[in-house]
């Protein structure tokens, strides 16, 4: 039974290892738009023994642009091709890639035409007969024929409708930034962070909140000594600015919900936080133990369901819900996103993050506060969930948020919106519990 598996292990290992960028490009379109892969997990496969350099950054920006720029490039491919949906696969991806290289990465047009033509010819079966039809079409598209609202943010017609519901005039701009490859954003954990990293050859540029900062590392993350020693944690700067809508957190017990990796209990464990992690998966709490013991820092792990009441969990005075959601707000590193959202998503998203809001409310102290962050763009995900909480549960109130970064009013709470500088999005409600019972027993 084994011995057949090892020949064909090889053969893929050696095949892999003589694939041309471009057919790596075309493995990873292939693996997030047919098998259901993410774009982080399809790259990190299609980049397998690929060492850094140019090779590496071409395929990840060519692999990474046309999935957030698809929507894009096919309106403007469908003006020229008379029925794309007829043409393989393949075909139709190279086209897409082509067109991305051509007119949005800015490779020179003869170059990005004939290499994509050629990667067409090496195509097996008949789709290496169409090479003609490549070579007239990417010669001839246009984004300019990309017209309409939706087409111009790079969106499904569905998904900008409901971005355009929640951000009005902000979504255009909101949907356009997040079509740009996204820097590698990281919180400096220790004084010695900026030392290590020159010190190993990264190159870093001050973001916009002081220990943040985005990152060239030239090699893998996980290589480099500064992430090894606990030194750096990546983390969008507007993750972080959530976690700040909670204000001083020093000496108190806080509830972080939905702590997965632990990057936002991190945050809190090294404000001087108490802090209670929350989560329903084993296997990411366990991940998000040893990413805080990484940074020197630790919580209490709780794996429980926080969409029922918590069991075991004390009363604290503040909670970070930073809630599942469809995502929105991250569609720069998460493009895939966008390929399969559907309105019933936000909805069944939404009942989920009532029922959460709920009951962690239940653990706060009354006088305590509650952040509910989700980092998706819609109305269902963010005020429609605070507002029937608010509606249920009169010992609360909303305050307006104070965050380090810039933020559009949303109809209760407000909005972090992906800016061209690489932030992602995010809705967050800073929401109060009354002082009741103040002479009574507190309700423990
Ligand atoms: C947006 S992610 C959180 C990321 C995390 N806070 C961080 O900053 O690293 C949401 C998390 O909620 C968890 N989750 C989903 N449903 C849950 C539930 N019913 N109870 C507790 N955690 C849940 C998911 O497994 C996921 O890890």
């Amino acid at each position: 039974m084994t011995e057949p598996k090892a020949p064909r292990r090889r053969a893929t290992a050696s095949s892999r290892a003589a694939a041309s960028s471009r057919a790596r490009v075309l493995q990873v379109l292939d693996a997030v738009q047919r098998r259901g892969a993410s774009a982080s997990a399809a790259l990190t496969d299609g980049l397998g023994g690929v060492e850094p350099g140019p090779d590496r950054a071409l395929i990840t920006d060519v692999a990474y642009g046309t999935l957030r720029w698809l929507p894009a490039l096919d309106a403007a491919l469908g003006a020229r091709l008379p029925d794309p949906a007829a043409l393989p696969t393949t075909v139709l991806d190279a086209l897409r890639a082509g067109a991305f290289e051509r007119l949005v990465r800015g490779t020179p047009a003869h170059a990005a035409v004939h290499a994509w033509v050629e990667e067409v010819k090496r195509l097996p079966g008949p789709a290496a007969r169409l090479s003609g039809l490549v070579n007239a079409v990417l010669r001839r598209v246009d984004l300019a024929d990309a017209r309409g609202p939706a087409a111009g943010a790079g969106l499904p017609e569905p998904l900008w409708l409901h971005l355009a519901a929640s951000l009005g005039p902000h979504a255009a701009g909101a949907a356009r930034a997040m079509l740009q490859p996204e820097p590698l954003w990281v919180t400096a954990y220790g004084d010695d962070a900026l030392e290590l990293l020159r010190a190993e050859g990264a190159e870093a540029r001050p973001g916009p909140l002081p220990g943040c900062w985005a990152l060239r590392p030239g090699r893998p993350l996980g290589a480099l000594d500064a992430f090894r020693r606990g030194a750096i944690q990546p983390q969008n700067p507007s993750s972080a600015a959530v976690v700040s809508a909670l204000g001083e957190v020093a000496g108190r017990r806080v509830l972080d919900v939905g702590s997965g990796h632990g990057v936002k209990a991190a945050q809190l464990a090294a404000a001087g936080a108490a802090v209670e992690a929350v989560e329903i998966d084993a296997h990411r709490s366990e991940v998000g133990r040893r990413n805080l013991a990484r940074l020197g820092l630790s919580a209490r792990h709780h794996v429980v369901d926080a969409s029922v009441p918590l069991v075991g969990v004390p009363t604290v005075d503040a909670a970070l819900l930073d809630a599942p959601c469809t995502g929105t707000g991250t569609l720069r590193g998460h493009p895939e996103i966008k390929l399969r959202w559907t309105p019933d998503d936000a909805q069944r998203a939404a009942a989920r993050q009532r029922a959460m809001l709920a009951s962690v409310a239940e653990r706060v102290r009354p006088g305590g506060v509650l952040v509910y962050a989700v980092c998706a763009l819609g109305l269902e995900e963010g005020p429609e969930v605070v507002a029937s909480f608010l509606a249920a549960h009169p010992e609360w109130r909303a305050v307006a948020p104070s965050v380090p970064l810039p933020t559009v009013p949303a109809p209760i709470g407000a909005w972090l919106l992906p800016s061209d500088e690489g932030l992602d999005g995010f809705y967050l409600a800073r929401l109060e519990r009354a002082e009741r019972d103040r002479v009574g027993a507190s309700p423990a």
